[in-house]
């Protein structure tokens, strides 16, 4: 099944948004798994369900080894399971073969990516290395998982014209100017300009995020298809690089959040970075809001100026995991 993009990669989380020994849930292609970290930061991800009775290993906890190694303990009956999926039975004392197949994972630096054990097809995106050698991390927001499927999301996140509507309340952007698209295949960058409307300071005190907005918004999008896309904004105090990360959980529910990366080059740019997590809060609710009040298989009879992001998306989509004509690039 092709709706949620088989072989190419996921990132399913940043380090930072797990804690030592805490067990988390991750889902993927319709699997859950749990996730934690040991005491070494070595992170372990296995199927969620546990073999004995089903219960959910990540509402268990981890029991820490001499080694600072980690096992995942369930809160049914308490089995514990190691990160290969073995387990102790109890009077047994000794180790069983594996009852759990590992999800394997690819850690780079800060970076967990999986391919949900499906054959790779698209190659692990380089960027968000480059970016975090380059970059300061800010943090992780807006962990949100959506009652929508894989596309839909995409083609939200690559839509020039949804922020008269979609984030109005937020940004009181004027127009879209659109600049250019340069697609090069699974990459594709987007630059456009949108004018904000002033805020009086009573909305600026009510809402401390419209701080961080300047009053032109220079959007370069850099897309990295089907799984990254990372907004570059500049203002005169520094840089800031916020990446939007896509997960399929399953046909109908995707996830969605964002990673924070600044570049200073004023002091007064650090104390925008929680500014910077809030603004990017609101705009993740307010896209999932809207994903969960559309028709998503409405025959589309209007098409707009400016949706080239979203013709980039069916395309890459239709033809995954080749790249076909037409090539988009304008301007
Ligand atoms: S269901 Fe997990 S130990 Fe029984
Ligand atoms: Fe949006």
């Amino acid at each position: 099944m092709k709706s949620m993009l088989q072989g190419a990669p996921w990132l399913l989380a940043h380090k930072s948004m797990l804690f030592v020994n805490k067990p988390r849930k991750i889902s993927l292609y319709g699997t859950d798994y749990v996730l934690w970290k040991d005491g070494v930061g070595k992170i372990n991800a296995l199927p969620n369900a546990c073999p004995h009775m089903g219960a959910m290993l990540s509402e268990g906890w981890c029991e820490q080894k001499e080694d600072k190694s980690s096992v995942v303990v369930c809160p049914f009956h308490a089995l514990e399971f190691d990160a290969e999926g073995c387990t102790i039975l109890p009077g047994s004392g000794k180790k069983t073969l594996p009852q759990l197949q590992p999800l394997e994972l690819i850690i780079q630096g800060d970076f967990i990516w999986s391919y949900g054990g499906v054959e790779t097809k698209v190659p692990i995106p380089n960027i968000l290395n480059e970016v975090a050698a380059d970059y300061e991390f800010i943090g992780h927001t807006a962990d949100t998982s959506v009652e929508t499927d894989l596309l839909s999301m995409l083609l939200n996140m690559h839509d020039y014209n949804h922020q008269n509507g979609t984030h109005r309340p937020l940004f009181k952007i004027e127009e879209v100017q659109f600049g250019k698209f340069i697609d090069n295949g699974h990459e594709s960058h987007a630059f456009y300009n949108m004018p904000t409307a002033k805020s009086s300071l009573r909305e600026k005190l009510q809402n401390t995020a419209l701080l961080a907005l300047p009053k032109v918004i220079e959007g370069h999008l850099e897309n990295h298809f089907p799984s990254l896309v990372i907004f570059h904004g500049e203002s005169a105090l520094g840089k800031v690089a916020q990446c939007h990360i896509f997960v399929p959980e399953s046909e109908m529910r995707t996830r969605t959040y964002i990673l924070m990366f600044g570049k200073g080059k004023n002091p007064a740019f650090k104390m925008l970075g929680n500014n910077f997590l809030q603004l990017a809060k609101v705009v993740v609710e307010q896209d999932a809001d809207i994903l969960s009040k559309i028709y998503p298989n409405t025959p589309q009879k209007i098409k707009l100026n400016n949706e080239v992001g979203m013709d980039w998306v069916r395309r890459n989509f239709a033809s995954f995991p080749e790249i076909v004509e037409p090539n988009f690039s304008s301007k």
